[in-house]
């Protein structure tokens, strides 16, 4: 790979050990990637933040780079932690969590990686201009940014992401190319979608259905809405490895694609219909008793926060089971400052920020089986609890049935 004399130099140690260090790892992902050059950024999305996925090997780690007066370069955000960093105990949070959680996140901020704990920084403050390249970690926001923005990331691991929030570059290479960008199979979606949940079981099945680096455009969404393609392309990333899709009309790279026939002879198509939704429903479902509705996988928006208080306006969920909602920070000062936040909690729910239903700690909080409108969480929370704990992908309007 083509080093510029400071990379060089950076190389020898002469700004320091973990910059040599995190240069090393860049440079073998390029190598390994057939990367000419590395390229600048001015943002970055950590992940590695919660403490029970990263448990005590991870906070070591940050703490001794923390110690050698490193500094991220641009914007530089962190994913979601274990818990609510101001109100765990109000969650049930175990004091020794607790602690390793803060010291991770104090970590983190010392690098110059701000504690803003979502994984929908692109709607707090972390959000890229369209073909900006970036170095995001958090596959649901790396399908986010590059297909709903139109920026360019791949799809890092929590150590390529603080390499280069440190190094503030990333190898040219994946997905930063035109010619990766390209679709490579059409869905035509003919199901009827009409909810969140709905649009989550459609990226769910996709995700399965393609190999590595398949970018799927989409055909028939075209009221699909952004909290919409953010469930979505969670989904997808999720079940599958899809880091970027296109949808016809709607996302920036693929407005104008009716206008290449050529392209679009070429490609494989699929068909989804009802019935394929349907099976993912009955795959993503638990029989046993719901004890928590989480609603929040990729962290809730104003608008999605906005439904939900539609939902629960005047109603009261039930005494048998809890109602959790999950943001981010900013989204969450927002929601307190609208009231949105009290009638949450007039209801009997909660609204919690900085966390969420998959890194949190929930088998040990007493929850065995929770209610997601989100198939990632759906996936995930049987796996992350090692079966303690099963989900069911459900709308949100068909939740009113637990409330009075
Ligand atoms: Fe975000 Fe947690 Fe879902 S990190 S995408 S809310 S699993």
């Amino acid at each position: 790979m083509e080093l510029s004399r400071e990379e060089e130099q950076i190389l020898k140690g002469e700004q320091g050990w973990v910059k040599a260090r995190a240069l090393k790892l860049l440079i073998t992902l390029g190598e390994l990637n057939q990367a000419s050059k590395l390229v600048p950024i001015q943002r970055s999305q950590v992940a590695g933040v919660s403490y029970k996925t990263a448990g005590d090997a991870t906070l070591e780690l940050i703490q001794n780079l923390a110690q050698e007066n490193v500094s991220a370069q641009g914007i530089a955000t962190q994913n979601p932690a274990g818990m609510d960093l101001t109100r765990w105990q109000e969650m049930g949070i175990q004091p020794d969590f607790a602690s390793k959680q803060l010291q991770i996140c104090n970590a983190y901020q010392q690098l110059g990686i701000k504690s803003t704990c979502t994984c929908t920084p692109y709607l707090s403050g972390n959000c890229p201009l369209r073909n900006e390249t970036v170095g995001f970690s958090e596959s649901s926001a790396v399908a986010y940014v590059n297909s709903v923005i139109g920026a360019r990331t791949n799809r890092h691991g929590g150590l390529d992401a603080l390499s280069a929030a440190l190094i503030g570059k990333v190898p040219l290479m994946g997905y930063l190319l035109d010619e990766n960008r390209q679709g490579t199979i059409q869905i035509d979606v003919k199901a009827t979608l009409t909810n969140n949940a709905d649009y989550a079981a459609l990226g769910y099945h996709v995700g399965k259905l393609l190999s590595h680096q398949e970018v799927p455009i989409y055909n028939g969404l075209h009221s699909a809405t952004k909290d919409q393609l953010k469930i979505l392309g969670a989904a997808s990333a999720a079940s599958g490895s899809v880091a970027l899709y296109h949808v016809l009309g709607v996302t920036p790279e693929a407005l104008d694609w009716h206008k290449k026939p050529s392209t679009q002879k070429r490609l494989e198509h699929h068909e989804i219909n009802d019935g394929t939704l349907h099976s993912i429903f009955e795959e993503l479902s638990s029989p046993t008793k719901i004890d928590l509705i989480a609603i929040g996988c990729p962290h809730a928006s104003l608008t999605e926060i906005r439904q939900i208080v539609t939902m629960l306006k005047g109603r009261k969920v039930k005494s048998d089971l809890d109602f959790w909602v999950f943001t981010s920070p900013q989204i969450y000062t927002q929601a307190e400052k609208q009231g949105y936040s009290a009638i949450i909690r007039g209801a009997g729910a909660d609204i919690y920020q900085h966390t969420c239903m998959v890194v949190m700690p929930i088998e040990d909080l007493g929850f065995q089986s929770v209610a997601v409108n989100s198939a990632k969480a759906a996936f995930y929370i049987p796996r992350m609890t090692r079966g303690k704990c099963q989900a069911s992908l459900r709308p949100l309007n068909s939740l009113k049935t637990f409330l009075k």
